[in-house]
């Protein structure tokens, strides 16, 4: 059997969280971490789960961990264990990162496309996996990811 697909979760909100969950439940999926900058209730909400918890930078790790969440590093820790990067931060800060997953090498989805000068297979990706998205995150996790995972 092949080796997990590593998936990398950017910015834990209203579509994040639901990335994260339909990740977790592929076979051949693994979550390698969810990120974000908050250190309230809802990044608690991932520590809930057992999801491992990245922080953006070295000042939100502490502050994370002075909220007494356990932080597995920076983004840029994340980065290097993981094979795919869905961005589900918002639009301007996605494009900030855009530069990051490609100097790492990853593949990635960037939910906030539109503000950004993505190629249009990204588009296109994202305008395919919009109707799925209402009552269907299983369907979104295969639809988005598959074609990311296959040579
Ligand atoms: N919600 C929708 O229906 C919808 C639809 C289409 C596209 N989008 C796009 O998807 C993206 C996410 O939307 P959402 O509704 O989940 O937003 P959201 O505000 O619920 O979640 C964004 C998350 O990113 C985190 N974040 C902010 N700065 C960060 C940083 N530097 N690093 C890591 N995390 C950071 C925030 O703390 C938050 O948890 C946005 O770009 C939005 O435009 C949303």
């Amino acid at each position: 059997m092949k080796d997990k697909v590593k998936v990398a979760v950017n910015g834990y909100g209203v579509i994040g969280k639901r990335v994260a969950d339909a990740v977790q439940l592929q076979d051949d999926m693994e979550l390698a971490g969810v990120c974000d900058v908050v250190s309230d209730w809802r990044i608690k909400v991932a520590v809930q789960r057992e999801y491992p918890v990245y922080a953006f930078d070295g000042s939100t790790q502490e502050k994370m961990e002075q909220a007494g969440i356990e932080v597995r590093g920076t983004l840029a820790e994340l980065l290097k264990r993981c094979d795919v990067v869905v961005d589900c931060t918002p639009k301007k800060i996605a494009a900030q990162n855009i530069e990051k997953y490609k100097e790492a090498g990853l593949k990635f989805i960037v939910q906030g496309a539109r503000s950004t000068r993505l190629p249009a297979t990204l588009l296109a990706l994202r305008i395919t996996m919009t109707p799925l998205w209402a009552g269907n995150p299983h369907g979104l996790c295969r639809a988005t990811l598959l074609p990311l995972s296959e040579p």
